[in-house]
């Protein structure tokens, strides 16, 4: 059984990272739109250095819960069978053991050289302009995906989202495109659909079977009865 699952901001809340479009859509004084665009990095580089580093020292002191740990379960039973696609910037996901992992929108524990195109794995702050650890320039900006950017491995997703059996969305608003387009995509090419997710998003193609609830509860009910099923 060939699975994707697509994670959101909602997934990693129950670990105390905060959701975009759940909270006020303001985090330390700033619209989310003003800190994360090209445009906002060229007009004030310092100000959104500043937001990511505040965001990476976060996430470093915060822990997977049991969503993230019952999909890196799913994967031991599975295998590559199971390709998780996340949204998020955080590295709950593999800190939890999943290994088959996409990170569409960036990670924040890595860096992009503006310079040269590195992606080094960065634990540090940026905002004192380090020097990029292959070039040496100091042009490094975090790995985040921006509004108005390509997300990574769009291939990669869409040739995992025709060809599956079972696609899940959890903790995602379906906000945001292209990810909010793969439950449409995956049930297009026959997929059984589901979401689990607190509360049912107004996707354009609805889920087969949508749950509401917290992640931490349906996350891994819903993992027993893939294993129990396959
Ligand atoms: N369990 C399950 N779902 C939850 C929980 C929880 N404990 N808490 C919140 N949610 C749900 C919310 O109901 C909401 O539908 O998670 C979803 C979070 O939605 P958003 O805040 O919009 O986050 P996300 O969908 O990941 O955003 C997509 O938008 O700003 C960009 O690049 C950013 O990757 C992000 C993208």
């Amino acid at each position: 059984m060939r699975i994707v699952v697509l994670t959101g901001a909602g997934i990693s809340a129950e670990s105390g990272v905060p959701t975009f479009r759940d909270a006020d859509g303001l985090w330390e004084g700033h619209l989310i739109e003003d800190v994360a665009t090209p445009e906002a990095f060229e007009r004030d580089p310092d100000t959104v250095q500043a937001f990511y580093d505040a965001r990476r020292r976060a996430v470093a002191s915060v822990h997977p819960n049991a969503a993230h740990d019952a999909l890196a379960r799913l994967e031991l039973a599975l295998g590559e069978q199971l390709l998780v696609v996340t949204q998020n910037v955080d590295d709950l996901h593999e800190r939890a053991g999943t290994r088959n992992l996409v990170h569409m929108h960036g990670e924040l524990r890595r860096a992009l050289c503006l310079a040269c195109g590195a992606r080094p794995v960065w634990d540090a702050d940026l905002v004192w302009r380090p020097p990029c650890p292959v070039c040496g320039e100091r042009m490094l900006r975090p790995d985040v995906v921006w509004f108005g950017e390509v997300p990574y491995e769009l291939d990669r997703i869409e040739q995992a989202v025709v060809a599956c059996d079972v696609f899940a969305s959890i903790g995602t608003s379906g906000a945001v495109y292209p990810a909010a387009g793969y439950v449409a995509l995956a049930s297009a090419f026959g997929a059984r659909t589901v979401e689990l997710n607190l509360v049912a998003s107004d996707a354009v193609v609805p889920f087969d079977d949508a749950r509401a609830g917290r992640a931490g509860d349906l996350v891994p009910a819903w993992v027993d009865e893939i294993i129990a099923a396959s």
